[in-house]
């Protein structure tokens, strides 16, 4: 009965909702842990393409359980149109039994906290005011609401759903929201009707999705059904192990799995780790292997390297292992995955980053610091490349031999088995070479 995590190895974006996707068909339940919709995850099935935010990428796939843990930060209103627009196609029905009991394919935790318009306002008005110092935030409230969740003075769900509840906390907090959005951002302040009128109502239609989902995953490991843990992000945007203050604001590494869901952390048996072939990056912050040339314009081109959320054009350079070996030791990754290997095809050369030059030292471990880290050279081995289209490729030994030989090379550096090569945005466009839910 694996349990398995997946997480994003770099800046995210790497194609973690595809491979959630894609191992679904194994797995009785899939759970997001952190994040809100800051995500974009995107899945491609049949040549139709849907672009989650909130709900697990678990969704296209009938008969499996998709929960949005308390660890994951909500904007009501967004929930509401994600839920509505995969209904309208047919997904995330609810379902009858013979007893007559209505379950929902989507379950969500009354600990989970919501995103409120001042979170928002917020978010914008810091990144307005920080000019060229900005995070470059996904503006969605993330921040905003990860720091009233630490301060206290958060709304969960729970609160949401029950409108005596949300009274009795609005007026407490929107006063004290007002006098900050006043005072330190010369900003309009909002008044407690405007906010609880719309609020209790996007409250009224979550309601019946939301339970206490720590006990219906207990329910299912003991049912011993197999569970994903999709997270969003990636490694590099952890607020701890992130290039900090350029993070987003919660916890993205495996660990986070089992306190953003209520599990512990023997109920998990494998960390699957996402690698894109190169590099990319959404936001401000430092990137040792950014391309400024021709190549990384080609990189983004060919690998449409375009926010899934944002819109915004990705940052694009050479795969970096100093990422890699940092992700795999803070997930504890027991495997990695490498998608988009398929946009490589046809560069001459390709370079991979194995380690950093700084003040005359080579550094082979990330460093914490981001001034040190904007001081790095990255130190770059150069290998072949091959020209073939293997967007139709099935089986490692038929990959051209440098894509082999590239592949390889990574594994080696990283130290963690490859377990999946992902070559096209669509579900079908992988191949395995461990499966991880046999043993
Ligand atoms: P996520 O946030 O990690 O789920 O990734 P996104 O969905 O934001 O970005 C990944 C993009 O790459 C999406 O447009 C996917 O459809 C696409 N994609 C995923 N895997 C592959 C692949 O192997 N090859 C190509 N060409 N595209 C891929
Ligand atoms: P998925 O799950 C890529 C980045 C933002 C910004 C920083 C902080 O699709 O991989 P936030 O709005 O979270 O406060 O922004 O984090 N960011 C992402 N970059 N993929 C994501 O999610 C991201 N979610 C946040 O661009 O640099
Ligand atoms: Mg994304």
């Amino acid at each position: 009965m694996p349990n398995i995590v997946i997480v994003g190895t770099q800046w995210g974006d790497e194609g973690k909702g595809k491979i959630v996707d894609v191992f679904t068909e194994h797995v009785k339940v899939v759970v997001r842990f952190q994040g809100g919709n800051n995500a974009g995850h995107t899945l491609v099935v049949d040549g139709k393409k849907t672009v989650l935010h909130l709900i697990p990428s678990g969704a296209l796939t009938s008969g499996v359980t998709c929960i949005i843990g308390n660890g994951v930060v909500i904007d009501p209103e967004i929930l509401l149109e994600e839920i509505a627009a995969l209904q309208a196609k047919g997904y995330l029905i609810p379902k009858k039994n013979r007893k007559g009991e209505i379950s929902s394919p989507l379950l969500i935790s009354d600990k989970a906290h919501v995103i409120l318009p001042y979170h928002k306002r917020i978010d914008f008005l810091r990144e307005q005011k920080a000019g060229r110092d900005k995070i470059g935030t996904t503006g969605r409230g993330i921040g905003p609401t990860y720091e009233d969740k630490m301060a206290r003075m958060g709304i969960r769900m729970g609160e949401l759903v029950d409108p005596e509840l949300l009274k009795k906390r609005l007026e407490v907090i929107i006063p004290e929201k007002n006098y900050f959005l006043k005072t330190v951002l010369g900003a309009e302040p909002f008044s407690f009707e405007e906010v609880y009128d719309v609020y209790s109502e996007l409250g009224k239609k979550l309601a019946p999705y939301v339970q206490n989902t720590s006990i219906f995953l207990s329910e299912a490991i003991k049912k011993k059904q197999n569970i994903l843990f999709e997270g969003a992000q990636g490694t590099s945007l952890d607020v701890d192990h992130g290039t900090y203050p350029f993070v987003t604001s919660s916890n993205t590494v495996a660990g986070n799995a089992c306190s953003g869901s209520g599990v512990g952390p023997t109920a998990i048996n494998g960390v699957l780790g996402i690698a894109k072939a190169y590099t990319t990056r959404v936001g401000s912050g430092p990137f040792p292997t950014e391309l400024f040339d021709e190549t990384g314009e080609q990189l983004r081109k060919i690998g449409s390297e375009f926010g899934a959320t944002t819109g915004r054009p990705r940052r694009c350079g050479w795969i970096d292992t100093v990422v890699l070996r940092h992700a795999a030791r803070v997930n504890g990754l027991t495997g990695v995955i490498v998608t988009k290997l398929d946009v490589l095809s046809g560069f001459k050369e390709l370079k991979i980053c194995d380690g950093y030059r700084y003040q005359g030292k080579v550094l082979k471990e990330f460093p914490g610091s981001i001034d040190v880290l904007n001081a790095c050279e990255p130190i770059y081995t150069t290998v072949k490349g091959w020209k073939e289209d293997i967007s139709g490729i099935k089986k490692f030994n038929k990959l051209p031999a440098n894509a082999r030989k590239y592949l390889q090379k990574i594994e080696k550096l990283t130290g963690v088995k490859i377990m999946m090569i992902s070559v096209g945005p669509d579900r079908e466009q992988q191949f395995l070479l461990k499966n991880p839910f046999r043993a």
